[in-house]
């Protein structure tokens, strides 16, 4: 009987002994220490603390483990296993705002931070401590066992967000609380909320009744979004869209500030105004009808950032009422949003239309004002001195630096890093975004099997990002963020697809010490959550698990590289018509496509088992690849 439960122990150890590979983001530092606690109903919870969050922190996971079975209990003299959750009466200075101390042994479990946002993020830790079973909807456990260990963590970056756009595609109260609840799952502390832009006006404004009741709806159409879109026809009804009153606001703004996330919102000017301009045509320059986009094309884009917008929709910085408007906007949402920061967008705004207006020609005259740079800058310079004169502080994507930066103003850099350069050492704060690195809507795996977006980012490249470049003083990089685009994104699962685990890659990056990242263990901590997400029924890319298909020529033949950029698989293939490709040959080098109305089929394999997707390229696509 001994040894049976020796082996039983060793097989358990071998098990756990993995644990800490299954933390993302990897903590400071996880030292395990050969003992482990398992959950019973004698285990009692005692919660040292009067503050009130820490008090919701502690109950939220209470619950959790009672919706699994186990009932903790808050007095149980008998009890041996203890779990105790304080706030340090001695700061601990290395673990700031939202560090955390964790220590598990055979009977006590003991978190303790110096403040609720790190006991909020302890928990966060223990959950993922727990085996994947734990995520299974509805599922009671028979047991809980979790290994012993010893951690301190805290972040390395105080700005870790995500950013949802709600315009492109509306998403409900509900959906928008489920994104939020998962990104703090992952230490994520900032939702920034794309509420507006040519699309849809999604926040009631009281003041301006006619955003919401004509600038939140569209008509509906299908299909690719900004090419072949037909426009609305002459009393058409506009029937898709949706908006949150100021109630559904202030929920959410509570729902996420109890899982540690700040809510920025962001009100898109002068430009992506087009729902704005519907609701209200007097604040262009043509002052012309016009209608919420259902997602038609009516830019053009030439490269190199240059872009032309065949119907205005940009306010008119030389109008007065544009100011007032401005005004009624963000005293509304200042009031509505406890956070430090009101984004006001900044970004793509066409200069086109100022150029031809006359009164906007002698508005800059007087103003000394030389070109659509300086005016855009005039206009951030004003819409400053409002957010600032409503107790807040602005916040905008890089187009904010042209023609001057406002004196307060911080910079989200997005058009690749420099910009964030620039601003950082002029002495403003960054919070780094590039679309190299941080854009959830690009596409993350094979395009015979994903949506084709107008650029990658495999999850490989998105681990690789590293927000300080070595060039400015880190002390202005606040953190960085991914940015989830809807125009390709009609659904919350589909969200979820395209965010994770790309969002686990950027969670680890702006939270573990740059010293810590290392690809191979990630992936295979990811892995891990990939199953948690199963076990959830939460959609999440596996793209990852894909061949990397690379063609080229060589001496006038088709060439085919098959890779991936994960541990213990092989890749099969055929390239005669057949399928599967478990039946046809193991991957070990480059080969030739020979002529012919030929498909290639390949497939990622571990220990004789498909893990990625079957994917077929037919030979006239595969030409289309070749690298020059
Ligand atoms: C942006 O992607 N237009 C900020």
């Amino acid at each position: 009987m001994k040894t049976i439960l020796k082996i039983l122990l060793v097989i358990i150890t071998i098990q756990l002994s993995n644990a800490q590979n299954n933390i993302i983001p990897v903590p400071v530092s996880f030292k395990s220490n050969d003992s482990f606690f398992t959950f019973d109903n004698t285990v009692q919870i005692k919660i040292q603390s009067e503050d009130e969050k820490v008090i919701q922190y502690a109950e939220n996971f209470i619950s959790l483990l009672k919706e699994k079975g186990f009932q903790l209990s808050s007095n149980n003299q008998k009890s041996k296993k203890t779990i105790t959750i304080k706030l340090l009466k001695t700061l601990d200075s290395e673990m700031g705002n939202e560090g955390y101390n964790l220590k598990i042994d055979n009977n006590t479990i003991s978190l303790s931070a110096n403040k609720p946002a790190g006991i909020f993020n302890g928990f966060q830790t223990l959950r993922q401590l727990f085996t994947p079973k734990f995520e299974q909807n509805n599922q009671k456990l028979s047991t809980l066992t979790i290994e012993g260990c010893e951690i301190k963590d805290y972040p390395r970056f105080k700005w870790r967000g995500l950013m949802l756009d709600v315009s492109r595609h509306f998403f409900t109260v509900d959906e928008v609380k489920t994104y939020i609840d998962k990104m703090s799952q992952y230490k994520l502390n900032v939702f920034h909320w794309h509420l507006t832009d040519d699309e849809g006006w999604r926040i009631e404004i009281k003041s301006l009744p006619k955003l919401t009741e004509v600038g939140a709806w569209r008509v509906e159409r299908f299909g690719a979004f900004g090419k072949s879109r037909p426009y609305p026809k002459p009393h058409e009804k506009a029937t898709y869209g949706g908006f949150y009153t100021q109630e559904q606001i202030k929920d959410v703004v509570k729902y996420a500030a109890e899982r540690n996330i700040t809510i920025v919102p962001e009100i898109d000017m002068p430009g992506h105004s087009m729902a704005a301009l519907a609701a209200y045509p007097e604040l262009s320059t043509k002052k012309e009808p016009k209608f919420v986009s259902p997602g038609v094309k009516f830019s053009e884009w030439y490269g190199n950032g240059k872009f032309k917008m065949l119907i205005e929709n940009t306010l008119n910085p030389a109008d007065e009422n544009v100011y007032d408007f401005v005004d009624k906007v963000f005293t509304e949402v200042a009031q509505l949003f406890p956070g430090d920061y009101i984004h006001m967008g900044g970004d793509e705004a066409y200069n086109g239309y100022w150029e031809e207006d006359k009164d906007v020609q002698s508005f800059m005259k007087e103003h000394n004002i030389a070109d659509g740079k300086e005016l855009q800058s005039y206009f951030v310079k004003r819409v400053e001195k409002i957010i600032s004169s409503k107790g807040k502080k602005l916040i905008g994507w890089d187009e904010i630096l042209e023609g001057g930066l406002a004196d307060e103003a911080t910079v989200m850099s997005w058009r690749g890093m420099k910009g964030g350069i620039e601003a950082a050492k002029l002495g403003h704060d960054v919070v780094m975004t590039p679309t190299t690195f941080a854009y959830l809507d690009y596409t993350q795996g094979d395009y015979s099997v994903e949506n084709k977006v107008y650029a990658d980012l495999s999850l490989e490249t998105c681990y690789s990002f590293e927000p300080v470049p070595d060039t400015v003083d880190s002390k202005f990089i606040l953190g960085g963020q991914g940015n989830l685009w809807a125009e390709k994104v009609p659904t919350m699962p589909f969200a979820f697809y395209m965010t994770y685990p790309r969002a686990m890659a950027l969670s680890e990056t702006f939270w573990s010490p740059k010293t810590l990242k290392n690809w191979a263990s990630f992936i295979n901590r990811v892995e891990n959550h990939f199953t948690r997400f199963d076990n959830a029924n939460l959609n999440i890319s596996k793209a990852v698990l894909d061949p990397i298909i690379t063609i080229y020529e060589q001496n006038g033949k088709l060439m085919c590289e098959l890779k991936n950029s994960i541990p213990n698989t092989e890749i099969f293939y055929t390239i005669n018509n057949t399928y599967p490709a478990k039946f046809g040959l193991k991957y070990t080098g480059p080969f030739e496509i020979p002529e012919g109305d030929l498909s290639l089929h390949t497939q990622t394999f571990r220990n004789g088992i498909a893990i990625g997707r079957p994917l077929k390229v037919d030979r006239t696509d595969l030409e289309k690849r070749v690298k020059k």
